[in-house]
């Protein structure tokens, strides 16, 4: 088999729903016919979405206020997916900070490790078993063109997201021809709302219209491209060229310039 279609009983989890590319992982999905365990730590606002989503798709939508940062509730989160058929898991929950590390509040750095690496590989680990037993299952990764290369000012970032994308490449290899389909989503800048010029980041001033990829195209592509077993899917123009900068030029070279620039974010 592959991803299992949509049944009564069969739920595609996604984490991160409450905003940006997970909650427009969790329409899509909806749009597809997939019954819905949502996660983020905003209930009230996956609950309004769970009911636009079911008055509009007809699915059934469960939401899971759970931090997943902090080891007891997701390990509890955990073991319930474990007992479930979850036909999908998009592993979408991530957080980034810009500035030197040690600059920066360490229980944040250290939630962001716990969120964007130590659940990703929790919450797969629940739900793979079940997967390679019922032999379907579709695994989407919330990786970033960012894990690609170092980058000063961006390190905890950067190197959970290296995490995220190595363990989704590697996962792949291993499952391979056991039914269950691993995708990393490695996107460059996503935009996940329309910036107010009067607080745009450097990012949003830098980079020009034509060249941003938006949260509805990016589910859509990493959706397709899980149904179709690809080790990766990168949308837009603009993650292409970071994307093909940070595998293939010198690292010595990349990590200066790329330091540079998130510099200035962390300033911004
Ligand atoms: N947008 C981009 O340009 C871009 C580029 C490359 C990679 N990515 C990756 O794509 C993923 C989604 O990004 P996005 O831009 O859509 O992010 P976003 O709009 O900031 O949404 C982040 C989601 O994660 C949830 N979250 C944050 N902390 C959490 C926690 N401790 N426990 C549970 N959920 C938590 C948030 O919900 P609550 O606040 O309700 O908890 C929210 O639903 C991330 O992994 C990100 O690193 C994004």
């Amino acid at each position: 088999m592959s991803v299992p279609a949509p049944s009564a009983d069969n739920r595609a989890v996604v984490t991160g729903a409450s905003s940006g590319i997970g909650a427009a992982l969790a329409a899509e999905l909806a749009a597809r016919g997939y019954s819905l365990i949502l996660v983020a730590r905003r209930g009230e606002v996956m609950a309004e979405l769970a009911g636009e989503l079911t008055a509009e798709h007809g699915v059934a939508v469960e939401v899971r206020a759970v931090d997943l940062s902090e080891p007891q509730p997701r390990a509890a989160l955990c073991q319930e997916l474990a007992s479930r058929d979850i036909a999908i898991l998009c592993n979408n929950a991530g957080i980034a900070t810009f500035g030197a590390v040690a600059e920066l509040d360490p229980a944040y750095e250290q939630a962001q490790v716990q969120l964007n690496a130590v659940a990703v590989h929790d919450l797969t680990l629940a739900v793979l078993p079940g997967m390679l037993e019922r032999r379907g299952g579709g695994i989407l990764i919330s990786g970033s063109a960012a894990g690609n290369m170092p980058i000063p000012n961006n390190a905890t970032y950067a190197a959970t997201k290296a995490f995220a994308n190595t363990f989704s490449e590697s996962l792949r290899g291993e499952v391979a021809g056991r039914g269950v389909h691993v995708t990393l989503l490695a996107p460059g800048p996503v935009r996940t709302d329309i910036p107010d010029p009067a607080d745009a980041s450097i990012v949003d001033k830098m980079v020009p219209d034509f060249l941003w990829v938006d949260t509805v195209h990016t589910a859509k592509a990493s959706l397709d491209a899980l149904a179709r077993n690809r080790m990766r899917v990168v949308p837009g123009p603009l993650s292409k060229g970071m994307s093909l900068a940070g595998q293939f030029l010198p690292r010595s070279l990349t990590a200066p310039v790329a330091g540079r620039f998130y510099r200035k974010l962390g300033s911004d």
